[in-house]
């Protein structure tokens, strides 16, 4: 279970928090909300959602499942950098808080020793409106087949601290990061626990997929590569990492 006071304890921002031992998706629930700003957790969801409309694993009691809604007048030239400054969010949390090491795979997952530990959908509500949805992988879980090799935790089944804690301060880092738009100078965290700068790399675009190596990172966010027909720059999209 997840406890609405403990996270409640833990956050400094004041707004509307909604607390679910099973719902369907965070973010769904988050997009139907009519106030500008909500914290929707759940300790399960049965229809989690992640990128490109893949399916979210959200098992019961190991994860880390929630959604912040926001309001942003400029949301269309900060799209790209909300799904940036979430990474940071969660990135400094764990390296900070979980004082566990980690990095951030290109657009926004958080990796630990190769393997992901944590996912990011955010999505546009309507013309100031966003939803950021946030799921880490908190204790080790019984892992389906196809994420066995892929997928880690941040820890085995103890830990030094409470997923309500993290989840606020992820939350109060997201909202800090957000407040402070548009500086993006957290840009440069970004590039620097970058874990594709100078690797080997998959990118899989639309129809098309086609090697080559990661060189940079532009201000936008979008991913510069060297394949071997020239540079590219990838704004959105999906990269496999070749850990070789
Ligand atoms: C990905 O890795 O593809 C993104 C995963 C995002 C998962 C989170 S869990 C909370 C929120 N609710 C959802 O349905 N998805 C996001």
């Amino acid at each position: 279970m997840i406890s609405k006071s403990e996270i409640q304890r833990h956050l400094t921002a004041s707004i509307p928090l909604y607390v679910f031992d099973i719902i369907d998706s965070t973010n769904s629930f988050a997009k139907k909300l009519e106030e500008d700003f909500a914290l929707v957790v759940a300790d399960c969801q049965s229809s989690g959602r992640g990128r490109l409309g893949r399916e979210f694993y959200s098992p019961k009691g190991s994860g880390i499942y929630f959604t912040l809604k926001v309001k942003n007048e400029n949301l269309y030239q900060n799209v790209p950098f909300i799904t940036t400054l979430a990474s940071v969010a969660v990135h400094q949390a764990v390296k900070t808080l979980c004082n566990t090491d980690c990095g951030i795979k290109w657009v926004n997952d958080i990796y630990i020793n190769n393997k992901k530990v944590s996912g990011i959908l955010c999505e546009i509500v309507d013309e100031t409106h966003a939803v950021i949805g946030i799921g880490i992988n908190f204790y080790k879980s019984a892992l389906p087949e196809n994420l066995k090799n892929i997928a880690t935790s941040l820890f085995d089944d103890t830990s030094p601290v409470t997923r309500e804690e993290l989840i606020a301060y992820v939350a109060d880092n997201l909202f800090r990061l957000l407040s402070k738009l548009p500086d993006t100078s957290f840009m440069e965290y970004y590039k620097s626990n970058s874990i594709v700068l100078g690797k080997k790399v998959l990118c899989i675009t639309g129809e098309q997929s086609f090697e080559a190596t990661a060189t940079d990172i532009t201000p936008q966010g979008a991913l510069v590569v060297q394949a071997a027909d020239g540079m590219r720059t990838l704004s959105s999209g999906e990269i496999t990492l070749r850990f070789s």
